[in-house]
């Protein structure tokens, strides 16, 4: 799925193009802008494949906006239009790198054949970048989403952290989805898995990384891979933890990215999974009962010697103005926390009942910009994190947080 921004002064232009590509299966125009000095700042945080870029945009030079953009997001595809354009016209886009130049009038079929063909070679950029930039493949990461807290929002986390690591990592990446009994990630990502980890165990003796990968989900708007939970609860007890064990250490062979959402209840598979995690992002909120929990899962992880920088605390929903503030949690539980999650039950709520996950659907909103901010954490590339975009919600924190730019995330 080509994530597309259309930046033009003219009404008319932004909705025509909207338009041509409205039924384009793999294109998805994510915003449109009227003028140039807000464009840069969009390109990051909602994680821009590809720029219809007008000309004659106002408040900018479209062809050294064309160059910057070009520099400072590599993977970027730059489609430049124009009325009339001169030959020197284009030649100056393309020199400041642009991919493609579209002529005024707009001829839907140009239009389609255009931006597919620039999306195509975005691809091919980013599968580039993404072995460059690291020299080769890496060590994968197990992240497991854990509470000992039911109804926390670890599924909520897991699969919006899970599709930003596929997307902006571009590389594999895979969600295991570890509630066995009731899983509910297939929902959440709107797929409908063939099979599932209950298929894996009729084939352990075989099972290796390309048997494996006929056991995943692919959820395509993002290439995140989906190991999804039994389809009947009554297959939960078949999974051992030798299963488990097994499926992670087979999964890291191919993934760079591992996330693990898990049940709240302790039983041996889920602790197996955070016993074989690189990092655990341990899910807490404002009320005492989570915290309770919390600090005797605490308690438990540094029994087992699990160290701070295995063990991340995450406050979600860190904004409810309940009579507890985000220093009370850190005072009681004696731990830092790393992240903040604000709460949005609007956005939160929408995404479950479509099945698109925020990060994709409202990417500018703070609860996807938090959650986008904790897969840089994991990606360790947390300074590359651009939160510009991010517009002001129903969820500005109440308290709490200190520091970076909504006060609600500390690194
Ligand atoms: N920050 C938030 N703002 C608003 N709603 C939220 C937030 N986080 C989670 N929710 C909502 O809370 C509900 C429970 O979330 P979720 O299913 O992710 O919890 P869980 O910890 O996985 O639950 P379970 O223990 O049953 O697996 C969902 O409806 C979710 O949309
Ligand atoms: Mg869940």
């Amino acid at each position: 799925m080509a994530r597309i921004l259309i930046a033009d002064s003219s009404e008319d232009s932004r909705r025509i193009l909207r338009e041509a590509l409205e039924f384009e299966p793999k294109l998805e125009v994510v915003d449109d802008v009227e003028e140039g000095s807000e464009l840069a700042q969009l390109i990051g945080p909602l994680n821009v494949d590809l720029v219809l870029l007008d000309q004659e945009l106002e408040g900018a030079d479209a062809v050294e906006l064309a160059g910057r953009l070009r520099q400072q997001h590599r993977h970027l595809g730059v489609i430049m239009t124009g009325r009339s354009p001169s030959v020197g016209d284009v030649r100056a886009a393309m020199k400041a790198g642009a991919d493609d130049y579209l002529p005024k009038p707009f001829q839907t079929s140009e239009v389609i054949d255009s931006v597919q063909g620039v999306a195509t070679r975005v691809e091919q950029r980013r599968a580039q970048l993404a072995v460059h930039d690291v020299g080769g493949p890496v060590a994968a990461k197990v992240v497991s989403v854990y509470s000992p807290q039911g109804g926390v929002g670890k599924s909520m986390l897991a699969a919006n952290l899970a599709v930003v690591l596929a997307r902006e990592s571009g590389r594999p990446t895979v969600l295991v989805d570890l509630n066995l009994q009731f899983g509910d990630i297939d929902l959440m990502l709107n797929i409908n898995p063939e099979r599932t980890v209950a298929a894996v165990i009729q084939r352990m003796n075989q099972l290796d990384a390309e048997l494996m990968e006929s056991f995943l989900t692919l959820h395509e708007a993002s290439n995140l891979k989906v190991l999804a939970a039994p389809a009947r609860p009554e297959y939960a007890d078949t999974i051992t933890v030798f299963v488990v064990e097994k499926v992670l250490q087979v999964l890291r062979e191919r993934h760079t990215y591992v996330v693990v959402d898990t049940p709240s209840f302790l039983q041996d598979t889920t602790l197996t999974a955070l016993d074989h995690s690189d990092e655990i992002i341990l899910l807490t909120a404002l009320d005492l009962l989570a915290l309770h929990n919390t600090k005797t899962a605490l308690a438990m992880m540094q029994k087992l010697r699990y160290g701070p920088e295995k063990v991340k605390l995450v406050l979600n929903r860190s904004n409810a103005d309940v009579g507890i503030s985000p220093e009370d949690v850190e005072q009681t539980l004696e731990y830092d926390i790393s992240a903040f999650i604000p709460s949005d039950g609007r956005v939160a709520v929408t995404s479950v009942n479509e099945g698109e996950p925020f990060v994709l659907s409202q990417p500018k909103t703070q609860i996807a910009q938090s959650i986008r901010r904790i897969a840089y954490q994991v990606m360790d590339r947390e300074e590359e994190f651009l939160d510009e975009g991010a517009e002001p919600g129903p969820s500005q924190p109440s308290g709490g947080g200190g520091g970076g730019l909504f006060g609600w995330f500390r690194g």
